[in-house]
């Protein structure tokens, strides 16, 4: 649910929001993976800051996503595109509409910066309703055995996955979690 309540303000994470960030998402996910893998992303050449956001709620983070560079790639093609991963929103604020809001600024921000499409990993009742489809539209494929329906992707503009076919390969910082 929306909850209009909630003055929440996203903007870009800065290196003072490196610790909120970490306790988030290991709270969120009641464990350190994600926490370890965005500490890793950022030193990454796949990291892109604008795409590093932080939702707050009265100067404090209460939620994160982040966007990472990938390619869809073919034997003859390479195409650029984003992962959305992780996304996380502190425990005691979930389901309150800040996890939606943090992905549907991150996809006009995307946008704006001129991105395509964006590829996730997840819940197959989750994000359908920011747009995402199974990747099998596209002969989209994941690097890893994933149920078909939890491998999504979105069009950022028209056809921006149109005549993209092939795998996904993400940051070999994903392979470490
Ligand atoms: C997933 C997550 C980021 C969503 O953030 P949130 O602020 O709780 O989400 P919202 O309040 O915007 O929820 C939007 C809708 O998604 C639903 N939803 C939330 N989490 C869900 C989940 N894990 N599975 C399915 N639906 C979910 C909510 O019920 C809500 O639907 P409603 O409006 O019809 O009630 C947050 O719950 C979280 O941090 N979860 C743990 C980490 C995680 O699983 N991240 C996603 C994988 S990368």
């Amino acid at each position: 649910m929306d909850d209009d309540n909630l003055v929440i303000e996203i903007r870009q994470e800065e290196v003072r929001d490196f610790p909120a960030v970490y306790n988030i998402n290991s709270n969120a996910f009641n464990r350190k993976d994600e926490a370890r893998l965005v500490d890793r992303l950022r030193l990454s050449d796949a990291f892109i800051p604008d795409l590093s956001l932080v939702a707050m709620l009265d100067a404090k983070v209460v939620g994160h996503i982040l966007f990472t560079k990938i390619n869809i790639e073919n034997n003859d093609t390479k195409v650029e595109s984003l992962a959305l991963a992780p996304v996380a929103v502190s425990p005691d604020l979930q389901r309150r509409g800040i996890g939606s809001r943090l992905i549907r600024y991150g996809l006009e921000k995307a946008k704006q910066l001129g991105y395509r499409s964006v590829i996730v990993l997840g819940h197959a009742d989750y994000y359908p309703r920011y747009g995402f489809e199974p990747t099998t539209k596209w002969q989209i494929k994941a690097p890893f055995n994933v149920p078909a329906n939890a491998f999504m992707g979105v069009e950022l503009v028209d056809g921006g996955l149109s005549d993209v076919k092939g795998t996904v390969r993400y940051a070999r910082e994903f392979e470490e979690i």
